[in-house]
């Protein structure tokens, strides 16, 4: 009904609004006054967490994206060798796993087969298993040694939105503790970015409050055939993630790359016209945006219609931007709460554009319960 929706026309407008608030509702209490993490909740034990020496991340779709952005992040504060796998294909191969391999599943529903199945598969090699989760009782923390909830409250769209900010929001403050607890040569780095992190809801909001110009790019694109997203490091992940969201909502084709990866094959799907949407690191991985840059002008010099996504203060980026949605400037980690927000913003608005219903996108359910 209308009330459910809280006003909104769908349930997805209405959860990408909420972003702000589910991002702080995940780190509500989480954040001791001296600034230190309190993770107490998760069952697993700072000896426990002493003793890993490896990480595997298994989750299915979106959640795989929050996977692949975590690695990043753990292996840079956690300082954990890091592997991503889509639960599909963990339990086919044979995954080297011992009691000190800790196996995080992400997963919203906490229902989803390929997840769980993946999960059975670690615990028969005997490694430790924590689940991240955003529905109380559902059957992936029971099936788990540790679990951390994220707190997106109930989602219901089946293009997932509030549920992925909480998920970054759990693996940052994963990696984060996980550094806390063993100590690393991030010491600093570590203390300052949990202050950094309890901004985040403010950035998101901030975000939210300019996205009409992002609603009638999406409008105006509503007749293309296809759309390429290109991003590097942690905007990568953010690129499949945009790409996913409006092949889900507007049955449009779309495809993240990875922006390094340009000129070994996909720069020959460029043509005129075609809309490329860029996700620009910050100005502070000088090296990284740098590249990026000089991506956006080999493409435009091909034909593409370049939508750039870039932190607000980026000048560099300005001429050769055709359309430019500017973003609250953020560490690079983080940057994905940020950057993802557009993409959502804009498929949902590109999808309802074209008349679909973007609560119940077709051929799909909210939690695949059958492999
Ligand atoms: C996201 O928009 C999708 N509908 C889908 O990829 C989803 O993220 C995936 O099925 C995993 O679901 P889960 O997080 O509930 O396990």
């Amino acid at each position: 009904s209308a009330a459910e929706k809280g006003g909104y026309d769908y349930f997805m407008l209405k959860e990408i609004a909420e972003q702000p608030r589910a991002v702080a509702d995940t780190l509500l209490g989480r954040i001791a006054a001296d600034g230190r993490l309190v993770l107490d909740e998760m069952r697993i034990t700072d000896q426990e967490l002493r003793e890993v020496d490896k990480i595997i991340i298994v989750a299915c779709g979106t959640s795989y994206h929050a996977g692949l952005i975590a690695k990043y992040a753990l292996e840079h504060w956690a300082g954990l060798p890091c592997e991503v796998e889509l639960a599909s294909e963990f339990r086919y191969r044979d995954p080297i796993l011992s009691r000190s391999t800790l196996v995080i599943a992400i997963s919203q529903s906490g229902e989803t087969m390929d997840a769980l199945m993946a999960v059975r598969h670690a615990r028969e090699q005997h490694a430790k298993l924590l689940g991240i989760c955003n529905v109380n009782g559902s059957t992936l923390p029971r099936e788990c040694d540790g679990v951390l909830y994220t707190h997106a409250g109930p989602e219901v769209a089946v293009a997932s939105t509030k549920a992925f900010l909480t998920q970054l929001v759990a693996v940052y403050l994963i990696a984060l503790y996980i550094a806390q607890v063993r100590g690393t040569k991030w010491g600093d780095e570590v203390f300052a970015m949990i202050q950094l992190l309890a901004q985040m809801p403010e950035k998101v909001e901030k975000v939210l409050e300019t996205m009409e110009p992002v609603r009638e790019l999406a409008r105006s694109l509503a007749n293309e055939r296809s759309v390429l997203f290109l991003g590097r490091h942690v905007g990568f992940p953010v690129a499949l993630e945009g790409a996913l969201k409006l092949k889900e909502l507007a049955y449009m084709h779309a495809e993240g790359f990875a922006a390094g990866e340009l000129k070994h094959g996909p720069i020959a799907l460029i043509e005129e016209g075609l809309p490329v949407i860029v996700v620009v690191p910050p100005r502070a991985r000088a090296v990284l945006h740098d590249k990026i840059v000089s991506n956006i002008q080999e493409i435009r010099a091909r034909g593409a219609r370049t939508i750039v996504i870039a932190e607000e203060g980026d000048e560099t980026v300005e001429p050769f931007a055709d359309t430019l949605i500017r973003v609250p400037a953020v560490p690079t980690l983080f940057q994905p709460l940020v950057t993802t927000v557009p993409l959502q913003v804009f498929a949902c608005e590109l999808a309802t554009a074209k008349g679909h219903d973007v609560d119940q996108p077709r051929n799909l359910a909210k939690s695949v319960t059958v492999e």
